[in-house]
C-alpha cells in the first residue's frame, strides 16, 4: 500500500514538473545599448518584471546591456527580421528604419518632459506606432523617458556656437541630427553608440551629445570634461518588439506586453523626474564642469530655420508639423 501510495506520489511531482516546464516558455531576449543604471536599463527592468507577473511567471525576458548583441541600429533590423524579440534604443537609432519618426529628433520640437509625453502618448505617438510596423515591422510598445541631450566635450567650455569651431563631434548616424550640428557651422562625426565610449577615449572624436542620465551610466565622465546644457533634443527611448515575434503570441500575451510596455512608460517618466537632479550633481562631483550656453536662442533660430524646412515633406509636410505644434500648445511655422 505504501509503496502504491509513493508511486503515485512521484507520478504527481513528475506531471507538476514537466507542466511547470512546459508551461514555462523559453525566455525572450532584450537587446539593449547602454549599461545598467541607464534609463533604459531600469525601464527595461520593470517591463521584465510586470510581463512575468502579468503572464504568471510564463514569460521570462533576459536582458542584454551595453550593445552585447550589437549595435543600436543592427538590433532594429535583427527584431525587424524576427531574429531578436525585444530591442529598447535611442528614437535617433529609430528614424533610419521609419522616417515619420524624425519628428521626435526635430531640434526643439519638444522642450519639456510634459511635450514628450503629449508627443508619444496621444495621437502622434500612435501614428508613429502604426508608421514602424507598416516600415519596418517593429512595434513601439513602451517608451523611456532619459530627459534633454547635453553636449560633452574634452577640449574646452563651450558656451557660445562659435565654441564649436574645430571640435570633432560624434553623432548618431541621423542625418536630422547631422544637419544641426551644420546649422551650428560644424561637420560632426557620425559613429554608432556601441563605439562612442572608445571613440572619445582615443581621441578620434573630441565629443558628444547625450541625456545626463545616459552620460552617468556610461561613465563618460572618465572621458570628458565639459558639459554644455543646451536643450535641443528631449531624449525618448522606445522599447520595440519585433512585430513577427508580437503576432506569433496569443491574445492575452498580447496584452500582457502592451500593458507592461504602457506601466514601465509611465515608471519611466516618475524615474526621470527622481533622478535627474540627483545625477547632475553626481557629474558635477565627479569633476565635470556644466555650463549654460549664452544665448540658446541663437543655437535654437538657427537649428529651426536652417533644418525643419529641409524634412517637411519626410514628416509629413508643414501642416502635420503645425497640427503637432497646436497639440503642444505652440504657435505655428
Ligand atoms: C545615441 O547617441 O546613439 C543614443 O542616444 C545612445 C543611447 O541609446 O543612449
Amino acid at each position: 500500500q505504501g509503496i502504491r501510495a509513493w508511486g503515485v506520489a512521484v507520478l504527481c511531482l513528475a506531471t507538476l514538473i514537466s507542466t511547470e516546464a512546459a508551461a514555462r516558455t523559453k525566455p525572450f531576449k532584450m537587446a539593449l545599448g547602454d549599461g545598467g543604471g541607464s534609463p533604459q536599463q531600469v525601464m527595461g527592468q520593470k517591463f521584465v518584471e510586470l510581463l512575468e507577473q502579468k503572464t504568471d511567471g510564463r514569460h521570462g525576458t533576459l536582458m542584454f546591456l551595453n550593445g552585447q548583441l550589437g549595435d543600436e541600429q543592427s538590433t532594429i533590423n535583427d527584431a525587424s527580421m524576427g531574429l531578436l524579440d525585444f530591442t529598447l534604443v535611442a528614437i535617433n537609432n529609430v528614424t533610419p528604419f521609419s522616417p515619420s519618426v524624425g519628428v521626435l529628433t526635430l531640434p526643439y520640437m519638444m522642450q519639456s518632459l510634459e511635450d514628450a509625453i503629449a508627443l508619444t502618448q496621444g495621437e502622434v505617438g500612435q501614428q508613429l506606432v502604426a508608421n514602424t510596423v507598416r516600415d519596418a515591422n517593429i512595434r513601439i510598445i513602451g517608451w523611456t523617458y532619459t530627459g534633454f541631450r547635453a553636449l560633452t566635450n574634452a577640449k574646452r567650455p563651450i558656451h557660445e556656437l562659435s565654441d564649436l569651431k574645430g571640435l570633432k563631434m560624434r553623432v548618431p548616424a541621423n542625418d536630422i541630427m547631422i544637419d544641426t550640428y551644420r546649422a551650428w557651422g560644424i561637420n560632426p562625426t557620425p559613429m554608432a553608440w556601441s563605439e562612442t565610449f572608445t571613440g572619445l577615449q582615443l581621441g578620434v572624436v573630441d565629443g558628444q551629445d547625450n541625456p545626463y542620465m545616459t552620460i552617468y551610466a556610461m561613465k563618460f565622465s572618465e572621458v570628458q570634461d565639459y558639459i554644455t546644457n543646451i536643450r535641443y533634443l528631449f531624449s525618448i527611448e522606445p522599447l520595440i518588439v519585433s512585430e513577427e515575434v508580437f503576432q506569433a503570441q496569443s491574445d492575452e500575451v498580447q496584452q500582457a506586453i502592451l500593458a507592461a510596455g504602457q506601466e514601465a512608460t509611465e515608471f519611466s517618466a516618475r524615474y526621470l523626474v527622481e533622478q535627474e537632479d540627483k545625477i547632475r550633481a553626481e557629474l558635477v562631483s565627479q569633476g565635470m564642469e556644466i555650463i549654460e550656453p549664452a544665448n540658446e536662442r541663437e543655437w535654437m533660430d538657427r537649428a529651426i530655420s536652417q533644418v525643419w524646412p529641409k524634412y517637411y515633406d519626410r514628416l509629413g509636410g508643414k501642416e502635420q508639423l503645425n497640427r503637432i505644434l497646436k497639440t503642444l500648445g505652440r504657435d505655428e511655422i
